[in-house]
């Protein structure tokens, strides 16, 4: 009896650890560059490719829309080798030995493919399948994860490559692409939920760095409660209790997308534009069902529920992220919500270009203080790295590995941009300050993420006042 009952728990607790479940404390990676190709990051791949690097990336092929505009007929194959080498089993090895408990996975409105209105726009097609394999090699390795979306329709911010299109002309803040950004949600939530090779997902993030001027970004604040409202109808459907929220409708079926489409005609919680993202999404699941074999998607015991699911963190940019009067997802939460924020001191603007400056202003943070006094907690910051405005001595790099991680350790935890960067003649030094699994391997980032070279290192930089 006492062996039946222990083998039960240890059965319980080794499948606690495989469903997602956001750690204590998050020690993370980014894996960048991998779904959303940013050029900069792997810059001898990339002109291999056909693609070109310049100072402006709208001047050149210096983004995944450029470049499948140029080479329509090539860029799925060679989207298709670059999905298949740059994050691997060897990678997820590397980050395992390093300690990492979770990645955050940057994904394009145009993975979830029928979302792409292709007359118009240019992205490589087949991601998906690799999003699986993904997040199958990281949940094998308890790795936990953060699907990102990074690139909204539309894109979320100008001149940047990593919205998928380098361009002035952002879109996202409107009726159109908000509701392309829902159904990406559903889509999202619902393969979270019911493919087993997603069972280490415990949150999605609703918009990577949008701008920071909330002048800007109108009607962002509505969009996010219905990017809340989205991924909870999803679960209420699934039968995944929702603190607070119980669904009025009696899904009479066992095939999950005709529930959706029940809800999305019955319901009276959510408004028109959710109900209109679950109702599109449903027959994109029906497709994915077959390509990603998950026949859970077509059957599954709705009524019951799903037992060893519990709600997702809905997650956005924390409300400092924007000025100007910005919205505050704390407003918007149902259930369990994270924060992110990012924090890089390489663009400027943080602190003066000199070492003794940069650790007064990172021994000093008060972020997560001042997230938490309005509402925006837990706080994690999302992306950081070791990069600085000025040459950094090895010496100084073990002082702003360990003070950095202090400073986010207040919070919930520190995500690393990246987990690796390209080594090669033409990435330079590139990755002795932006790659983590390089970081371990120079010593500046500890063998083991918990632990510090120095836990005083802030003490001569803590300010009294
Ligand atoms: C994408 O970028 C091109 C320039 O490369 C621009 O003409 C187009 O409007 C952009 N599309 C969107 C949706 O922003
Ligand atoms: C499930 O429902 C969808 C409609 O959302 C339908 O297209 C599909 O054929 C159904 N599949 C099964 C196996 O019942
Ligand atoms: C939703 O309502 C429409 C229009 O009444 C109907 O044609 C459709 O079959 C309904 N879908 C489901 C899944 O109930
Ligand atoms: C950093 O070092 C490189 C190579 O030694 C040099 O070209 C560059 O000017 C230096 N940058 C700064 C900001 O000192
Ligand atoms: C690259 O890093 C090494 C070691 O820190 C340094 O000696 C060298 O000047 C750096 N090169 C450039 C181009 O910054
Ligand atoms: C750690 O850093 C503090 C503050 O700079 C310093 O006083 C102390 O000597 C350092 N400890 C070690 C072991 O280097």
């Amino acid at each position: 009896m006492h062996v039946l009952v222990s083998l039960v728990a240890l059965l319980a607790s080794a499948y606690n650890v495989l469903a997602g479940s956001m750690p204590s404390k998050i020690y993370g990676v980014n894996i960048g560059g991998w779904l959303v190709l940013e050029p900069w990051m792997l810059p001898a791949e990339w002109e291999e490719m056909g693609g070109q690097i310049c100072d402006d990336c709208s001047d050149c092929i210096m983004s995944e829309w450029a470049y499948t505009k140029a080479y329509p007929y090539k860029a799925n194959t060679e989207f298709a080798n670059h999905w298949s080498t740059w994050f691997t089993q060897d990678d997820v090895n590397e980050l395992v030995a390093d300690g990492i408990n979770t990645a955050r996975m940057q994904l394009g409105f145009w993975i979830v493919e029928p979302l792409v209105d292709r007359a118009t726009e240019f992205y490589p097609e087949g991601g998906i399948v690799y999003l699986q394999q993904g997040v199958k090699m990281l949940k094998d390795a308890g790795i936990q994860v953060i699907l990102d979306h990074h690139a909204l329709p539309g894109v979320q911010t100008g001149d940047q490559s990593f919205t998928g299109n380098c361009t002035e002309n952002v879109q996202f803040y409107t009726d159109y692409n908000y509701q392309r950004a829902l159904v990406w949600t559903a889509v999202m939530t619902s393969l979270s939920h019911l493919d087993p090779n997603f069972d280490s997902v415990f949150a999605i993030e609703a918009v990577n760095e949008p701008i920071m001027d909330a002048d800007e970004t109108p009607d962002y604040g509505t969009f996010q409660y219905e990017f809340v409202d989205t991924v909870r109808a999803v679960e209420l459907t699934l039968g995944i209790p929702v603190p607070g929220l119980s669904l009025d409708v009696q899904v009479s079926t066992t095939n999950f997308t005709e529930a959706l489409g029940q809800v999305a005609n019955a319901s009276t919680i959510f408004n028109p534009n959710v109900r209109a993202a679950l109702a599109t999404a449903a027959p994109i699941l029906v497709e994915l069902s077959v390509q990603l074999s998950v026949p859970a998607l077509l059957n599954t015991d709705l009524a019951s529920g799903l037992p060893s699911r519990t709600t997702l963190l809905t997650t956005f940019m924390d409300v400092n992220w924007q000025y100007n009067d910005p919205p505050n997802p704390a407003n918007a939460a149902i259930g369990p919500q994270g924060y992110d924020n990012h924090l890089y001191y390489s663009y400027g603007g943080v602190a003066a270009a000199n070492p003794t400056a940069y650790m007064e202003s990172i021994c000093n943070l008060d972020r997560v203080q001042a997230d938490a006094a309005v509402g925006d907690s837990p706080l994690w910051f999302g992306e950081w790295g070791l990069p600085t405005q000025f040459n950094a001595t090895d010496e100084f790099l073990y002082m702003w590995a360990d003070a950095q991680k202090l400073a986010y350790s207040k919070g919930a935890g520190w995500i690393f941009w990246n987990f690796k960067v390209e080594q090669s003649e033409l990435a330079g030094n590139l990755s002795r300050q932006w790659s983590y699994i390089e970081g371990v391997k120079l010593g500046f980032l500890t063998q083991d993420p918990s632990q510090y070279h120095n836990a005083s290192v802030c003490a001569p930089y803590v300010s009294s006042s």
